[in-house]
């Protein structure tokens, strides 16, 4: 989703924007641009195409400079197209005194539009960002901080800026509300970007900003106000990014690399994990999993078919009732609360507007036992979260979720365990049993990986068709909601996922020999259930496609395709069934040729709600 990146610095910063856009670029975009202020002017360049192309027609140009701002664009208010991408510019692009970058939405840019088209303003793009450049330039009077500071005061809705002006030639302006800004502290200069990631390089000196925050980024020093005005200072961090994960190796696609980066990813988020004890969520974590009387999980997307199957595990294991809710659902429902509720907040990115709106809401209801299962340490949910678990995956390039949702499984099994052993319902030597079936998934997980060629074979049928049911029954229904959206999201098939049972209630009707019907199928309690389900496709002329443990009693037949897992994984099982679905996905839509690390119309991190 759009990005930011901005600096005042002694040295020509045109490399260092466009080298920070390239870092961004993962996270999905449809356009981007930059401002740079050289000799008196601030020039620009923008362009609907990839980074690469901006660097050539900024090379083009010559453009270069000590203070600029630079933007990738994930279309929300007007097409994908030069005008609207960013910089935005007031008066005008040809004589600015104001240049802007905005992540985010403006709620109220309506209201605005109309009130600055009556004080004269022309609007060139059809973008809610550039009702804030024209207002930022109507409140100026010299002082690019205070315009900011009182433009801000009237928008509604989320943002997070990076303004300059050829009026100040060596200052940029932030400010951010619900979207995430950072300042960056370099040995020659000072920056502004909406993620670290894109200061990889720059500086390891991270300072996160808050809600509310306005900052005044100089090349000698920067400074900040909250809210309310008031000065403010926030701490500064050293933050590692890991920037060898941009390369691909011997794989084609980042979604191939972070597949087969499984077992190493699942060993690393248990490498701390000694023992089960609630201290693995934080120092406070036992009084709170001792007061849990009911459980929520948010979640956006697969972080929230992580939470359904943790909902399987956590009632089982340790007997307490658990909600799973789609974020951006529950915060604007008005749902009965209970403050001894264990709230958890399952991301990826830990920047989810919904998820974390979600969050806010639960927290504002009274429920403050907060809980973050993260991948990033340092994003804004983890901060906002009264406990935290991050799991070890690494930095997830594709787009599409992987080792983010496996190890996200990781981290909820060991809460579900933590909390059935506050219960006192985890005896030592099952305790014992569950570690150990954690630390063998890793090479579990090998052997899954290592069926790759059966999966191609099965690959070729699914490129060909336009539709996929997906079943699975208990824990393995939310892994064939999983298996279903990542075939839709990256070889654009449709694709549905029902629970088994539900099929005779109405899917049922679709099946034909037309549509292939895949099936989880492990060796579990409820698999001669899945059986007859099974049969009733089969009965109606459709192809079925299963994925069976070693030992599970599904005979192949012209019309029933089998591949079998090594071995049974018991409760387990879920994480190691994700993995076939993944290489369906991946394998149909390499056949089909689609864009896989950056499907159509998708970002990374979902920093808008
Ligand atoms: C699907 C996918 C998305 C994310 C969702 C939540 O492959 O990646 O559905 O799971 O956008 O993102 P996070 O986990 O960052 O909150």
């Amino acid at each position: 989703m759009c990005g930011i990146i901005g600096a005042v610095a002694r040295r020509n910063i045109v490399p260092l924007l466009l080298e920070g856009l390239q870092r961004l670029e993962y996270r999905g975009y449809d356009s981007c641009g930059l401002a740079v202020y050289d000799d008196g002017r601030l020039q620009s360049a923008r362009s609907t195409a990839r980074v690469s192309d901006l660097a050539q027609r900024v090379a083009d140009l010559g453009l270069q400079g000590l203070t600029g701002i630079a933007h990738t664009r994930w279309a929300t208010h007007g097409k994908p197209a030069t005008h609207n991408a960013h910089p935005h510019f007031s008066p005008s692009e040809a004589q600015p005194r104001i240049a802007l970058c905005h992540n985010g939405i403006i709620e109220n840019h309506e209201v605005l539009r109309r009130r600055l088209e009556e004080a004269g303003y022309v609007f060139a793009s059809q973008t809610d960002t550039e009702v804030i450049a024209h207002l930022i330039d109507h409140l100026y009077r010299g002082d690019l901080f205070e315009a900011v500071a009182q433009a801000v005061a009237q928008l509604h809705g989320s943002y997070a800026l990076a303004v300059c002006s050829p009026e100040e030639p060596h200052r940029v302006v932030g400010a951010r509300q619900g979207s995430p800004l950072v300042v960056g502290v370099g040995a020659d200069g000072h920056y502004l970007a909406s993620d670290a990631l894109a200061l990889a390089g720059v500086t390891d000196q991270i300072v996160y900003l808050e809600d509310g925050d306005i900052v005044d980024i100089q090349l000698e020093r920067y400074w900040l106000a909250d809210a309310d005005g008031r000065a403010v200072t926030r701490p500064q961090r050293t933050v590692q990014v890991h920037t060898g994960a941009a390369e691909l190796g011997p794989y084609r696609h980042f979604m191939q690399k972070e597949i087969f980066e499984q077992p190493r990813a699942v060993a690393d988020t248990l490498k701390d994990v000694e023992g089960v004890m609630p201290e693995l969520f934080g120092d406070k974590a036992w009084p709170a999993f001792a007061r849990v009387r009911t459980v929520l999980i948010i979640a956006c997307g697969s972080s929230y078919y992580a939470g359904l199957t943790a909902k399987y595990w956590i009632e089982t294991l340790a007997r307490i009732p658990v909600t799973v809710e789609i974020a951006s659902e529950y915060r604007y429902r008005d749902s009965p609360t209970d403050p001894d509720t264990l709230v958890v907040a399952v991301s990826q990115s830990g920047e989810t507007a919904d998820t974390l709106g979600a969050l806010r809401h639960a927290r504002a209801q009274g429920m403050d036992m907060t809980l973050a299962i993260c991948n990033i340490a340092s994003s804004s949910l983890v901060r906002e979260c009264a406990l935290s678990f991050i799991t070890h995956a690494g930095v997830e390039i594709g787009v599409a979720s992987t080792k983010a949702f496996t190890t996200q499984m990781v981290a909820l099994f060991l809460l579900a365990l933590s909390l059935a052993q506050v219960r006192g319902r985890l005896s030592d030597s099952e305790e014992a049993e569950h570690l150990k079936a954690l630390r063998h998934l890793p090479l579990a997980l090998q052997a899954v990986l290592a069926q790759e060629p059966q999966i191609i074979a099965w690959a070729e049928r699914f490129a060909r068709c336009n539709d996929a049911l997906f079943l699975g029954r208990g824990m393995h229904y939310p892994v064939a909601l999983e298996g279903a959206l990542k075939l839709k999201e990256i070889s654009y098939l449709h694709a549905e996922a029902y629970p088994a049972g539900e099929l005779k209630h109405g899917p049922l009707a679709l099946v034909s020999e037309d549509m292939p019907v895949v099936t989880v199928a492990p060796n579990d309690a409820l698999l001669e259930k899945l059986k007859s389900n099974m049969q009733e496709v089969d009965a109606r002329g459709g192809q079925l496609y299963v994925f069976a443990d070693a030992d599970s009693a599904v005979t192949a037949s012209p019309s029933v395709h089998v591949i079998r897992l090594a071995e049974h994984y018991g409760l387990l099982s879920p994480i190691l069934h994700t993995v076939p679905l993944q290489l369906l996905a991946y394998h149909t839509a390499v056949i089909r040729g689609t864009d896989i690390d950056k499907p159509r119309n998708l970002a990374k991190s979902v920093t808008v709600e």
